[in-house]
């Protein structure tokens, strides 16, 4: 694969400063950001008061540590705008992601959240190898997810022309890069995957194909992927990472002179590793649960967001911002089946809904080539098991399958299976979660 490195003068000044300048900017825009939250955020003031800190307590980066954290939870418990900081008239827009149970998590953004945003998703198109001019086809979901109009105004910030494909058909996606020759795809690497067995299928050899960059994201995936997408697409694969929470695609992204790890746009995202047991903070390059505290972020501010993922810091090299290491795993039960995130909670509020079902069941996860698949066994009630008919047992697995893919948004196989089919768990824990898929390298 070639490499575009970067011309001096295309990078944001900041993205090769010196460490001392940026740690601090970083503290100047930390207390701006810890202030801004406690004044605006009631129910984060009231976690400082418990824990006796408060904003004038920050003198340096490190005095961070002091401060609570905040947590998927405490989105849930003030759903929908309870967390926001500015007033409603204040916002630009609003994304969503999946909560834990029934209601999502909803963020705001203000229009210079969403300025910021671009900006940073610009930056992580040029570090891609992205420049002005390019054509970018960009098939994340457009919609409540971040991935499609958050990869879209970064497009066009980049000056490169944005093609809003979205997720789904792929005969049309292959149509429409070959008749329009985009540069650069911005993609999950397992869609990629798809869209490159299409192009396989319809005989047309990688050199025939336009794109030379794929930025990819969204959920995990490792370096035989990468190798694997390279190969498949003729590009250079680069991994871009983000979460609604703390603004979308865009937090960090890999530079495609290294392809070492995303680097951390630390100028808007403070990083910090923690022990996910005891919450304390962990030096650079052990692994622990991913923290972030937004710097810049008007409507939505986070300070010290658990994101659960398990990952290392990892020092500078491309860029003077650190990176992250690859995800390794989460520190909760979140899955991501085809980029969409699902709690093994969310499946079970949808089982409960029916008084038919037993309310035990188990969530299988397997992958059927580069796709995941979802399985979902459940049980039917004592006193009704043996006595429906195959088409009565039919129905209730169509009617839960409709269910999860409505509110949840994830296409399941259900198994409806006779009372006590479902191993019982003896001791600890119902191990609701067979995940049957290769692990990632
Ligand atoms: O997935 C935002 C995004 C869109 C990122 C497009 C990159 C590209 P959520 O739906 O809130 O937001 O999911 C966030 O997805 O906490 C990780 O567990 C996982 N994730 C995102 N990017 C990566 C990545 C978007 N590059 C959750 N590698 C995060 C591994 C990733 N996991």
């Amino acid at each position: 694969m070639t490499s575009k490195m970067p011309l001096p003068g295309e990078l944001d000044p900041i993205e090769t400063a010196s460490r001392d300048e940026i740690s601090a900017l970083q503290l100047e825009r930390l207390k701006w950001s810890v202030r801004h939250t406690y004044d605006n955020v009631e129910p984060y003031r009231q976690k400082c008061e418990a824990k006796g800190v408060h904003p004038d307590d920050l003198k340096c980066l490190a005095d961070l540590g002091k401060f609570p954290f905040m947590t998927k939870t405490d989105l849930r418990d003030h759903y929908p705008f309870g967390l926001f900081a500015v007033p409603r008239t204040k916002l630009a827009r609003l994304h969503a992601s999946s909560g834990t149970t029934g209601k999502s998590v909803v963020v705001g953004y203000t229009k210079n959240d969403l300025d910021n945003w671009a900006n940073v998703v610009a930056r992580s198109i040029r570090a891609a190898g992205g420049r002005a001019g390019d054509m970018v086809h960009v098939a994340y979901g457009y919609g409540m997810f971040t991935g499609g109009l958050g990869a879209h105004y970064g497009v066009e910030r980049a000056g490169c022309c944005a093609v809003p494909m979205s997720g789904g058909q792929t005969e049309k996606q292959v149509q429409q890069i070959m008749d329009f020759k985009p540069e650069i795809i911005m993609v999950t690497p397992s869609y990629s995957l798809v869209i490159a067995e299409e192009f396989e299928r319809l005989g047309i050899k990688p050199d025939e194909i336009s794109l030379k960059v794929g930025i990819f994201g969204a959920e995990p995936w490792g370096e035989g992927m990468r190798s694997e997408i390279e190969r498949k697409l003729g590009i250079d694969a680069i991994d871009i990472y983000g979460l609604t929470e703390v603004m979308g695609p865009g937090v960090a992204c890999e530079c495609i002179e290294t392809k070492d790890g995303p680097v951390i746009w630390e100028d808007h995202f403070y990083p910090e590793i923690i022990d996910p047991e005891t919450g304390e903070v962990l030096p650079d390059g052990e692994e622990g649960e991913l923290v972030f505290t937004s710097l810049t972020k008007e409507a939505f501010p986070v300070i010290r967001y658990r994101t659960r993922d398990l990952t290392r810091l990892l020092p500078p090299t491309a860029r003077s911002f650190r990176r992250i290491g690859k995800i390794t795993g989460r520190s909760d039960d979140m899955l991501i089946i085809r980029g969409v995130n699902v709690f093994p909670t969310q499946i079970e509020e949808q089982i409960l809904r029916d008084q038919r079902l037993s309310g035990n069941y188990q969530v299988v996860v397997t992958r059927d080539g580069h796709l995941d698949n979802l399985e979902v066994r459940c049980e039917l009630q004592r006193e009704l098991s043996g006595k429906l008919a195959p088409a009565d047992i039919q129905t209730i697995g169509k009617e839960l399958q409709h269910r999860i893919k409505t509110i949840i948004g994830v296409s399941t196989k259900i198994t409806v299976m006779e009372f006590d089919a479902i191993p019982r768990t003896q001791v600890g824990k119902a191990k609701r979660v067979l995940d049957e898929r290769p692990k990632q390298n």
